[in-house]
């Protein structure tokens, strides 16, 4: 998971412990439990100490998802967040997406061959749909980017492969996973509508709380069942 905002719902419903750092030069934090007879290894991307905020972003992600697949060879990776959604999709804020079929990059253009598929990206997500309606949540392709705004080129990026969902670390986490041939899925709660008329940034930090408890509710349903 990228901040602690997005966390704090799930390591508090699951009593998780912190653990702390597993590379001490790292900034990645580690919150760890059982639920439901499974081991839960929560990594956290930690702190920026230059300027004192989360590291989101596909960078601090790729790093996250390496630490944690070689440290604990998991079953599964979930990344689980909070992303934008589109009234094109029938978004409203608070609704839960799971990844499906693939997760994408959009800010990646790379205009020349094999390299334009390449910074796509297209990873595979652990099939959900029966997960989905068991659990009352939307499916999709979440679609990764490291900009909270939105612009014309990674709209038009983002059709091409039907993205509905816009987050900024799914895909980087779902290549790792893929490297290690580790099942991957990503939960995502709606803060903003990207093509609404709220400007993001406002609305992203107005529902960040409310989405965050509707992402730990979801995201602990899912690991019951799965
Ligand atoms: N996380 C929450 N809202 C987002 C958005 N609109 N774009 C990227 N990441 C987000």
């Amino acid at each position: 998971m990228a901040m602690l905002a997005e966390a704090k719902p799930i390591i508090s419903s699951l009593n998780l412990v912190k653990v702390g750092k597993v590379n001490k030069n790292l900034p990645m934090e580690l919150y760890s439990g059982v639920y439901k007879g499974k081991v839960v290894n929560l990594l956290l991307n930690g702190k920026c100490s230059t300027h004192g905020v989360d590291h989101i972003g596909t960078q601090a992600a790729t790093l996250g998802a390496h630490l944690g697949i070689e440290k604990f060879s998991p079953n599964m990776v979930i990344n689980a967040g909070t992303a934008g959604g589109f009234l094109h999709d029938g978004a409203s804020v608070g609704d839960v997406y799971l990844s499906h079929p693939i997760v994408c990059f959009h800010d990646r253009r790379i205009n020349l061959p094999n390299f334009k598929e390449y910074g796509i990206g297209n990873y595979p997500c652990y099939p959900s749909t029966n997960l989905a309606k068991e659990l009352g949540l939307k499916l999709g392709v979440v679609s990764t980017g490291n900009s909270l705004d939105f612009n014309t080129f990674d709209k038009n990026l983002m059709k091409s492969y039907n993205g509905v969902v816009k987050d900024m670390e799914a895909a980087a986490i779902a290549w790792v996973a893929q490297l290690y041939s580790t099942p991957f899925i990503a939960i995502k709660a709606i803060t903003d509508i990207v093509d609404g008329d709220i400007p993001t940034e406002e609305e992203f930090l107005l529902n960040l709380s409310e989405a965050s408890k509707k992402l730990g509710e979801k995201t602990l349903e899912l690991l019951a069942i799965i």
